[in-house]
């Protein structure tokens, strides 16, 4: 079990029930469980799309698209049947609040995946947990038989008439099976690599029927916006970034871990006040805001709103929810090299530019920290990774770039001092410290 945090300036949605034994079908019955999917059964499915669409609800995923929004492709009339996907990937470098979700409050992610199904007219839902989540599948699957045996789920739903299955299913550890297609080629059985688009899963998806696929944040939050109501939801964020969200703090912070926030809290207070600041007094370096993917921001770019219009204006992006603090001992060069060696091993290799691109950027980091670096080599690092944006199948190879383009960018200096066969300033500082018996 995780080790919860809290602070005041926590606004509990999602976690609301984090801590209170909600893994039990009746605890959750008794805190609000399963009301949302009930009062969901007596709305038309075209006003739980707008009130979804209307809270501000987007993706926790990483895009940040509209949820109500994508809800409303899915076509109306279909001759394949139609699916909801719940994605529980969760393996984005620095986020782990899914697994707070699946630990914690199980049937939330059940009641999100079947509300979804309500809104799009699906009757069939799938919760797709990460591998190395093995021992959270337990959880998940004991949740899923209980709604079963409480007749939640299954055939007559609530007594409604209606019929809903939940299926769980767990990944074999590949980073790439968290994007959309890849998940879906996963589950159909295949390898898990991603799906030529258009056409996009709301019309073509799983088994070729309309698809609608969330994170698991995603969908754990709509229950809350039906009992709640989307102008309430709406309102705890700023304008089109409805909600809070779960920020996973971690790196060199007092106190790293999750914490529940309200849409475009500031980031320089959230590592200060929220995590605590930085320990022994050390000075900040840089921040990745959303992720690996993520550009890094510089120690002077932190007093931004975490929301996903502020990021994007400050040349970065909210993605996954995991903010990875580096204080001034952090070499970036070491830090570049550390996502690279990520990338490179999880690129499925479908794709040139991602495959090679990883791999010569890995080899010339290693090369290049070890102090056998080239002047050139630094414009080539950034050559390397622009030539990759935009020109892969699937948005891992930008994912790769897009972090290395900004350390470059922001910290040549860094790269600078790695040249002429010196060795690494930060290694060479830290074997100088005296050694605590
Ligand atoms: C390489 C890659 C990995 C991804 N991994 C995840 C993941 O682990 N979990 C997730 O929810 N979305 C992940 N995504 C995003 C999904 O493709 C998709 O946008 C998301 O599940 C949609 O849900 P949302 O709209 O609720 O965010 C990934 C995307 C890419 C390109
Ligand atoms: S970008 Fe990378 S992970 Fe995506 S399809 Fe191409 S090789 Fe595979």
């Amino acid at each position: 079990m995780a080790d919860l945090v809290s602070h005041p300036d926590e606004v509990r949605v999602v976690s609301k029930r984090f801590g209170k034994g909600a893994t039990s079908i009746d605890r959750y019955l008794e805190l609000d469980g399963y009301k949302a999917v009930q009062k969901a059964l007596g709305m038309e499915p075209d006003a739980i799309v707008n009130e979804v669409k209307n809270s501000g609800l987007r993706g926790r995923g990483g895009a940040g698209f509209n949820t109500g929004m994508k809800w409303s492709f899915v076509p109306k009339q279909s001759a394949k049947p139609k699916y909801v996907l719940c994605n529980g990937d969760e393996s984005e470098p620095g986020t782990c609040k899914d697994r707070l979700i699946f630990e914690q409050d199980p049937h939330s992610v059940i009641e999100g995946v079947m509300i979804a199904g309500l809104a799009v007219g699906s009757q069939t839902g799938y919760i797709y947990i990460r591998g190395e989540y093995r021992y959270l599948s337990e959880i998940m699957q004991k949740a899923i038989a209980d709604a079963y045996a409480r007749k939640f789920l299954g055939k007559n739903i609530f007594g409604s008439g209606r019929d809903f299955e939940i299926y769980w299913h767990g990944g074999a550890g590949a980073y790439e099976v968290g994007e959309e297609s890849a998940l879906m080629e996963s589950l159909e059985g295949k390898r898990g690599i991603p799906r030529i688009r258009p056409p996009f899963p709301a019309v073509v998806g799983l088994w070729g029927g309309p698809t609608v696929i969330n994170n698991a944040e995603t969908l754990a939050s709509v229950p809350h916006i039906i009992l709640g109501g989307s102008e309430w939801y709406a309102n705890l964020g700023p304008a089109k970034n409805g909600g809070t969200r779960l920020f996973c703090l971690s790196g060199h912070l007092e106190r790293p871990g999750v914490y529940e926030l309200p849409m475009g809290y500031n980031l320089k207070k959230m590592i200060y006040d929220v995590g605590g600041g930085i320990p022994e007094g050390r000075k900040l370096k840089a921040v990745l805001p959303g992720g690996s993917s993520t550009p890094v921001l510089a120690a002077d770019e932190v007093d931004v709103s975490m929301d996903f219009d502020s990021l994007a204006k400050a040349g970065s992006m909210l993605g996954s929810g995991g903010v990875v603090i580096l204080d001034e001992t952090a070499c970036m060069v070491k830090f570049a090299l550390r996502i690279m060696k990520f990338y490179r091993h999880e690129s499925c290799g479908w794709c040139i530019p991602c495959r090679e691109g990883t791999d010569w950027l890995e080899k010339t980091l290693i090369r290049f920290h070890a102090g056998g670096g080239l002047k050139k080599d630094i414009d080539n690092i950034q050559y390397l990774s622009e030539n990759m944006l935009g020109r892969t199948f699937c948005p891992l190879g930008d994912a790769a770039a897009m972090p290395t383009i900004s350390i470059v960018k922001k910290f040549r200096h860094e790269f600078e001092d790695h040249l002429d066969g010196r060795p690494c300033p930060f290694e060479k500082a830290r074997a100088a410290e005296p050694v605590l018996a």
